[in-house]
């Protein structure tokens, strides 16, 4: 038997992409590929990109042309780009990088052994189709191997919001739900291979509706698998959460206690301007009634700063919004213009004065974060322990707000929830020890 060709993917952009590499790895499993972490041996390379920002979209090019060295040294070796640049610009990547081999969209990966194929045979392959037939279908179940304790879970795909600036929904497509008994069986196999704490994914996970009673109908049913401890989902959108999802946060025990509600500004003018088609009021209400319903809900957004027309009132709006919120977490990024959206066609803001508000915005986050991670010592959590850390003896994991949280403990907490007593914080984790 021929030794096994060796497969290296790097994974840029969101969870949706962790979740596509594992998928993509797994269907080329099926055609004799096992994966190394060193580009230098592979027999094919895979990037799965990310389109959302220049910066991400402009690394692809980068990154292809580091590996160019690669492929003088081995010419049998293929390239391939796959995620959001390949399916927005698929065929200027084959003429800019003449090095790639294969493009495979999002939608289309299932196809991908059948690409493989083709291009060990010499040929370009190039499919950013969004098929009628539902890779999910055709992917095979998944691997029985061992895996981490935690996991993500693709529930729903794409976007019909059409936010001014934002390419998810030309890159992904329309709003696709996977049925309720499909992500069940989904789930189960991850269970049984270890996993204890699920993440369903969507790019508006909320508003799934593969199931009659909706998202929080999918997160009851998923409570009901023995061995598994934990779900979470990411990420939503304000509009769609339901009653009955909010009311999950508060009586199911499985679910944790941390929301990614990505909320982009706090300036009305600019939320209509972006098409959220919510106000800062409908937000912040909105916060309220997940916090009747679950008092230490931790909450996350994302912040766009330096959208086209905002003043620097618009600007100070959404500190007001972040100061009357306090985010346990968040991330945020200059507004960055995409070919093809609404909002490239108008006037942009000088750099000088993104990048000043961006500073100012996120030392007021980091200020909440450190204040709420400053509460969390004294307390005690529940750690999901994934991995030892880098000193002997310490485990590392996730507590229920999601926090990283390193204790010393034996190598048998693993895949385990423990409570831990929170000792110290961090910038970026908390130390603690276990307590039973
Ligand atoms: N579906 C999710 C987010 C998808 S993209 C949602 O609706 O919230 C993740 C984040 O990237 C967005 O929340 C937004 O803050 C940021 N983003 C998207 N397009 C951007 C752009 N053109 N410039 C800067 N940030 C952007
Ligand atoms: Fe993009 Fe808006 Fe859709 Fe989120 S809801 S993916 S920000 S268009
Ligand atoms: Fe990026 Fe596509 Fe995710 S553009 S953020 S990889 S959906």
């Amino acid at each position: 038997m021929s030794a096994p060709r060796k497969l290296f993917v790097k994974t840029y952009g969101c969870q949706m992409n962790v979740y596509d590499s594992e998928r993509m790895t797994e269907a080329l499993g099926g055609e004799g590929y096992v994966t190394t972490d060193r580009a230098e041996d592979a027999d094919m390379i895979l990037l799965n990109t990310c389109h959302i920002r220049e910066k991400a979209a402009e690394k692809v090019y980068s990154e292809l042309g580091r590996m160019r060295a690669l492929k003088d040294a081995n010419p049998d070796l293929k390239i391939g780009v796959a995620g959001c640049v390949a399916q927005a610009e698929g065929e200027e990547i084959m003429r800019r990088a003449p090095m790639v081999d294969l493009v495979v969209g999002p939608q289309s990966y299932h196809r991908l052994p059948a690409m493989d194929r083709a291009v060990r045979g010499g040929a370009k392959a190039l499919d950013t189709d969004f098929p009628d037939d539902d890779k999910f279908d055709t992917l095979k179940a998944r691997t029985k191997m061992k895996r981490a304790p935690a996991a993500f879970l693709t529930v729903q795909e794409g976007c019909d919001k059409f936010c001014a600036f934002c390419v998810v929904p030309y890159t992904r497509g329309s709003e696709v739900s996977r049925p309720a008994d499909r992500v069940m069986r989904e789930a189960r196999e991850l269970v049984d291979a270890g996993v204890a704490e699920i993440t369903l994914l969507g790019q508006n996970v909320n508003a799934y509706h593969g199931h009659d009673a909706g998202l929080a109908g999918l997160i009851w049913d998923l409570s009901a698998i023995d061995g598994l401890k934990r779900i979470r989902f990411t990420t939503s959108h304000p509009n769609d959460m339901d009653d009955a999802l909010i009311e999950a946060h508060g009586t199911c025990d499985k679910l944790m206690p941390y929301l990614h509600l990505p909320v982009q500004s706090g300036s009305d003018r600019i939320l209509k301007a972006m098409n959220r088609k919510h106000t800062a009021e409908s937000y912040l209400k909105l916060v309220d009634r997940i916090r009747a319903a679950r008092p230490d809900i931790m909450l996350s957004s994302d912040f766009i700063v330096g959208f086209p027309g905002e003043t620097e009132e618009d600007f100070e709006a959404t500190l007001e919004l972040i100061r009357k919120v306090e985010f346990g977490q968040a991330y945020s990024f200059k507004y960055s213009t995409r070919p093809g959206t609404p909002a490239a066609e108008k006037p942009q803001m000088p750099e000088d004065v993104m990048a000043e508000r961006l500073s100012r915005l996120q030392a007021l986050l980091t200020q909440q974060q450190r204040k709420i991670q400053d509460d969390m010592v004294g307390r005690t959590v529940g750690v999901l322990f994934e991995k030892p850390g880098r000193i002997d003896g310490q485990m590392i994991g996730k507590s229920d707000y999601l926090h990283a949280v390193y204790a010393d403990a034996p190598a048998d907490v693993l895949g385990q929830v423990r409570q831990v007593r929170i000792t110290v914080a961090g910038t970026n984790s908390l130390g603690g020890e276990l307590v039973r």
